[in-house]
């Protein structure tokens, strides 16, 4: 079955989509996006994702492509159309096209728009079951990783670098030893008096929205989370290190490089607030898709 994109107010098989040479997303990665996780059909934090979208647009100064109600027929023709139960959908909203320059062209370039869909959604329970190894990495990233922009070469390589030490993840951090989060996830430790900590949704990292419902789902659950910045050495003592993301859903860190994480298995706390996230996703109804 060919997988179905929306490009520009069309529905096209996928081979057959395309963009233009001069979309200033392909030259300058002007341009941002969203993956929003679909779960037995419905979007996971829809309004949170669409907020943010929205957020990184007003950050660039671009204009939004569509208003939220049109946004939302888009998406859900796409999850039918590629019949989606659970997978992830992917937004991504570049400038538009103009002769190639690097200030912004006229008013009147009107932005592209490319929806695509994927199947599967997280990594196997099993996965987490068995906890992850992550590598360690300097975040070479811009100073508004708050934009969920798509300039993501220091990501990739990043994630690059940990596919080939046969590792999960890149925990990146930067010169002083700051962790700030990973290549594709939100990072986060348990300090040995139990605390949750994850850095604070600064300019430094980017605002998860799996993060923001994190930590709303543990404190609900009695857990004390704070919001502080935390080293890689912090890290390495912690009794708990784990990630968050729309891929990851909650995911137990068991080994950061070469050493073991605590005892090596996978954090009680990590693999507890796991099941939270799942509950929650598979307690979604149709108002999931409300903004
Ligand atoms: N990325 N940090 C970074 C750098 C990310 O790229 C992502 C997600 C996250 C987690 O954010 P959220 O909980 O909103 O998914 C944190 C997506 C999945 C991606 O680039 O594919």
């Amino acid at each position: 079955m060919s997988h179905i994109a929306y490009v520009n107010g069309r529905y096209l098989p996928q081979k057959h989509a395309s963009v233009h040479i001069e979309d200033r997303g392909y030259q300058f990665a002007d341009g941002i996006y969203e993956v929003i996780c679909i779960w037995n059909g419905l979007p996971v934090d829809y309004a949170g994702h669409l907020a943010r979208l929205n957020r990184s647009l007003a950050e660039l100064s671009m204009r939004s492509p569509a208003s939220a109600g049109a946004l939302t027929l888009i998406l859900k023709e796409i999850v039918r159309r590629n019949h989606i139960d659970k997978g992830t959908i992917y937004i991504q909203v570049n400038r538009g096209v103009a002769p190639r320059a690097h200030a912004f062209p006229g008013e009147g370039v009107k932005p592209s728009v490319v929806v695509t869909a994927k199947h599967g959604a997280g990594s196997p329970e099993s996965v987490a079951e068995a906890g992850v190894k992550v590598i360690t990495a300097v975040d070479q990233r811009w100073d508004r990783c708050d934009i969920k922009s798509v300039g993501l070469l220091a990501n990739a390589l990043a994630k690059q670098a940990a596919t080939e030490a046969k590792a999960y993840e890149a925990l990146l951090h930067t010169s002083d030893g700051t962790v700030t989060e990973a290549s594709v996830s939100n990072a986060w430790m348990v300090t040995p008096d139990k605390v949750i900590v994850t850095h604070p949704a600064t300019q430094a990292i980017l605002g998860g929205i799996t993060r923001a419902t994190v930590i709303k789902i543990a404190r609900a659950a009695g857990y004390q989370v704070k919001e502080r910045p935390f080293t890689l050495a912090e890290a390495r003592k912690a009794k708990e290190v784990f990630l968050t993301g729309t891929t990851t859903f909650v995911m137990p860190v068991v080994q950061i490089d070469e050493r073991p994480v605590a005892n090596g298995a996978p954090g009680t706390i990590a693999l507890d607030l796991r099941q939270r996230y799942r509950a929650f996703m598979d307690g979604l109804t149709e108002t999931a898709w409300n903004v």
